[in-house]
């Protein structure tokens, strides 16, 4: 079978790659010239564990290749995944330019009485597989036999390939048996759970599992807030609700929040969706809001304990926003270095991956720097601001750390040490969602 992949961003180059190790021929399309040359080289222009090594292998062996030439793709392609990008619009409602662009070269280009599925990889909003179809129907001109396929992908950054080849469930969407036999002999070698069903309903799942995820998140870190208040402890908390079966522990890690190219993106387009629908939305009215003011708790910690910021030398660990990733789309470290700075504070930053993406956007000034360690970047700081739970971080001594920084204060958004440790060594140490330690730095003051 001729597998076809239409964009090579995080999906559809993981997808590419992991299709073609399970033994598919993969061809990848995308506009992008640069991508296309790196990924021919067996160079990945994303950092993603174990990624460069599978698409070294495939390209060796010759099941995995690149193209930047539409019209030879389409042709190759028998199963064309669409895994273009969705960016939000101002209205926070996606963006489906990039897919209808993609659909309508399939269609215009689709040779005569071939028969294609297009699959839906991308995260889209309920309805978009009828878009699609009308819009084949309107540009194929060459009597093309099309099934569409609603298949999302579910892949974390940090963990995409066995996040694609291990995942816990695979969805898909699909109206004929033609397409479903094609679809499942696919993931015929995949030990999981396969959740056939129609195209909305797939489309659905995708947003709800994303907002859901999203809500846990937002749920927990106000949880977190009362626990700081009331003297309680947000991991033994979040432990006791996750034995609960059908509750779960996962993604009930207090911290700054959510960011990444998903949850936030998905989540003000699933209140879009509602919206349009008229279906009542304000349960995630609520979680986008909590999410998009939590990283001022950080910049509030630090008001309290150093009042004024200007002219003060703070650093800061992690920029992505989770480790093993140098993505920073939406990372909690945007709205944290742009409130630092406009209130005149002299930085110091450490990423061990993200730092070429954050420097684009926030360059080396008199008051910015990057550093090239932890360490590095602490030395005689007033304050240290955790955003990211890097496993860099996690071993650096707690002595050493108390040794270099000017003052001991540490605003840790991810809960990376262990509160006991840090307080005996004297640290103004302030975690989330710990009631104790908030109480002893007030009192200790
Ligand atoms: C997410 C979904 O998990 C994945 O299924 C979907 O396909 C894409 O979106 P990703 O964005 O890569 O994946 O990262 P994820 O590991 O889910 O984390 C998202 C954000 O939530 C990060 O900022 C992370 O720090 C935060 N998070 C996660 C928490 O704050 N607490 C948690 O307990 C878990």
């Amino acid at each position: 079978m001729k597998i076809g992949v239409v964009g090579t961003g995080y999906v559809g180059i993981v997808t590419g790659s992991c299709l073609a190790d399970k033994g598919f021929d993969v061809l990848c399309f995308d506009v992008d010239e640069a991508k296309i040359a790196a990924y021919s080289k067996g160079k990945s222009v994303i950092y993603e564990p174990g990624l460069e090594d599978l698409i070294k292998r495939n390209l060796q062996e010759g099941r995995l290749n690149f193209t930047t030439d539409i019209r030879s793709f389409i042709e190759y392609a028998e199963v064309i995944f669409l895994c273009v990008g969705t960016p939000p619009l101002p209205d926070g409602s996606a963006d489906l330019s990039q897919v209808e662009t993609a659909v309508r070269n399939i269609a215009e280009y689709a040779p005569p009485n071939s028969y294609k599925i297009i699959v839906e990889k991308s995260t889209v909003p309920v309805g978009t597989h009828k878009r699609l179809q009308t819009i084949t129907r309107l540009y194929n001109k060459s009597k093309t036999e099309f099934d569409f396929v609603v298949n999302s992908e579910f892949l974390r950054e940090g963990s995409a390939i066995g996040d694609f080849l291990n995942p816990d469930r695979v969805v898909i969407g699909l109206e004929t048996e033609k397409a479903k036999e094609i679809m499942l002999k696919i993931y015929s070698d995949f030990d999981t759970e396969r959740v056939v069903v129609d195209p909305a309903s797939a489309e659905i799942i995708k947003y709800a599992s994303n907002s859901f995820l999203a809500m846990k998140i937002s749920f927990i870190n106000t949880v977190a807030d009362l626990c700081e208040k009331t003297g309680a402890d947000i991991g033994k908390v979040a432990d006791g609700i996750g034995f609960d079966k059908r509750i779960g522990r996962a993604f009930l890690n207090a911290g700054i929040g959510y960011g990444g190219s998903c949850f936030p993106k998905d989540v003000k387009a699933f209140i879009n969706v509602l919206d349009s629908q008229s279906v009542e939305s304000s349960i995630l009215k609520a979680v986008e809001s909590f999410n998009r003011y939590r990283p001022n708790k950080i910049i509030k910690i630090l008001e309290e304990e150093l009042w004024i910021l200007k002219d003060k030398d703070i650093a800061v660990w992690g920029l992505a926003f989770k480790p093993e990733t140098d993505d920073i789309r939406e990372a909690p470290s945007l709205n944290v270095v742009s409130s630092l700075i406009e209130r005149g504070v002299n930085l110091k930053l450490y990423d061990p991956e993200a730092k070429n993406n954050f420097e684009k956007l926030f360059p080396e000034s008199d008051k910015l720097k990057y550093a090239t360690s932890p360490m590095e970047a602490i030395e005689d700081t007033e304050a240290l601001i955790i955003l990211t739970e890097w496993d860099e971080f996690k071993k650096v001594k707690p002595d050493d750390i108390f040794k270099a920084m000017k003052l001991p204060v540490v605003v840790d958004g991810r809960n990376v040490f262990a509160e006991t440790d840090m307080i005996k060594k004297g640290f103004r140490y302030f975690p989330i969602g710990k009631g104790k330690v908030f109480d002893m730095m007030k009192k200790t003051v």
